[in-house]
Parts: structure tokens; sequence; C-alpha cells
């Protein structure tokens, strides 16, 4: 786990954008593994500005995003899809987008029909993740498989909570989602992990500094042989060995510091 630690969420948007942007430019048929929240708000506007000014080609980009909210149709204000739409996809060119569909009749067919579509597409390239306040990825909640693949999935209370601002009440919050699981995660070439501000830190230190386990999902990224983790100063502040972590980024070798993907 590579964790690079910035003075701001807009630095630490900036540096994920521009990888986003080197593995593009080298895999123009890249797949890329999307996620919505607050957290990837900055990372997609400065992608789009790079499209915007820097004639960055999304044309041969297939995009699959992680979850979305159980029974909502697509055009719904607090749907993931049209999260997705309103703040990267109507601003780029991206030919095919996949958001898993809420709204399927038979949800666990669909669920296989999502593991497939990743698997015929040539599987995630680069998966962009943000952390619950437990630890989730995804929608995988504490306690998930850490093998667990796409499926149905109960969110807790305190992601409830947590969502209740994109809802007109508390109420309104789908209890449940479909979301890649674990597994389909841990699967992806890349795994680039944002989290800023105070209220990470705790679930930043579990996930990158305390035990692998189910009850904190993040934590089996220690096993993923290439996961990059963005902070800033805020979400970092628990973390143990945040000054090795500054001194690695600080010395990255020439070759490293160019590019984070093989030419
Ligand atoms: P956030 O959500 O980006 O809105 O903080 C992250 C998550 O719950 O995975």
């Amino acid at each position: 786990m590579e964790i690079i630690i910035q003075p701001s969420a807009e630095a630490g948007a900036r540096i994920g954008a521009r990888i986003v942007e080197d593995l593009v430019r080298k895999k123009p048929e890249a797949v890329l593994g999307l996620a919505t929240g607050g957290t990837p708000l900055g990372l997609y506007r400065e992608l789009i500005r790079m499209r915007r000014e820097l004639g960055l080609d999304f044309s041969r980009v297939t995009t699959f995003n992680l979850d979305e909210y159980v029974g909502l149709p697509p055009a719904h204000p607090a749907s993931y899809r049209r999260f997705m739409r309103e703040n990267f996809f109507d601003h780029v060119n991206i030919p095919q987008t996949h958001v898993p569909d809420g709204m399927a009749k038979d949800i666990p067919a669909y669920c296989e029909y999502y593991e497939k579509a990743i698997r015929d597409a040539g599987g995630i390239d680069l998966q962009l993740l943000g952390v619950g306040h437990d630890g989730h990825i995804g929608f995988n909640e504490p306690g998930s498989s850490l093998a667990s693949r796409t499926r149905i999935k109960t969110l807790t209370e305190e992601t409830v909570a947590a969502n209740r601002r994109f809802f007109a009440s508390e109420a309104e919050v789908p209890r449940h989602v479909i979301t890649m699981g674990v597994g389909t995660i841990m699967d992806s070439r890349t795994c680039l992990l944002l989290a800023f501000g105070e209220a990470k830190a705790r679930a930043v230190a579990a996930m990158a500094e305390g035990p692998i386990t189910a009850m904190c999902p993040a934590s089996i990224l220690q096993m993923h042989p290439r996961t990059i983790v963005i902070l800033d100063e805020a979400a970092s502040r628990s973390l143990k060995r945040a000054a090795y972590y500054r001194h690695v980024y600080a010395n990255k070798p020439a070759f490293q510091r160019l590019s984070a993907f093989p030419a």
C-alpha cells in the first residue's frame, strides 16, 4: 500500500486525477472502476478539466461503478447513475458506462451479469475507492465476506445516517444496495483510494495499520499488490507511521516518480 499524504483534498484530487490520466494515456481502452460520494468529486472535476483543456480522450474507456441503491430509478436525484451523469459522464466522452441497476427484477441474476460484464471487458484496470467511517469499501459493510462478489447488501444505520444528506428525509434512504463485492474490488489491477477530512482518520488508520479483518473491509487492501491511498493531512492524523509514508513519497526513485503505470 502506497500512502500519499497531501496538504489538502484539492492537492490530493489533482494527484489522483494525474494517476487516472496517466493510465488512460498509456492504455486508451482502460477499464475504470468508479465511485460516488463526496470524496471523488474533486478528482472528477480535475478529469473534466483535462478533457476540456488538454483533450484527454476517454472515447475507448469503459467504466463500472461500485454500487447503486435498490429501488431507485436511474433518474432519481439521489441515484448513483444520476450522480455519475451530473458529476462526470455528461462532461466527458466515455461511450460505455455501467452503474448497477437498482431496479433489476432478479437481483441475484443481475449481479451475476454485472460480474460477467466486468470479466468480458477484460477486468478493471483501476478501481477508484472511498472509505466509509466504518471501514466499508463500495457498500461492503463491516462483516462482509472478504471474498464476496457483486450482491445485495443491507446498509448499517451509520451509513444510512451518513447518506441522509442526499435525501429529503432519513426514511427515504434505501436500506438495500447492489455493490461490487470485496473480492470483485480485489481483482482490480490497481486500487486508488481517496480519503479526506478528520472524520475519516480512524477508518484510514484501521485500514492501513490495523489487523486485516472483515470488521474493517478496507483492511483487505493490505493484501492487494497495488493500492495507492491519497489522504489530506486531516485524514492521515491517526496513522502511526505517517512520517515514514511522507519520507517514502519524498524519496521516490525517479523512474517511479515519472509515472504510476509502466509504458
Ligand atoms: P464519502 O463516502 O465519499 O461521501 O465520504 C465514502 C464511502 O462511504 O465509501
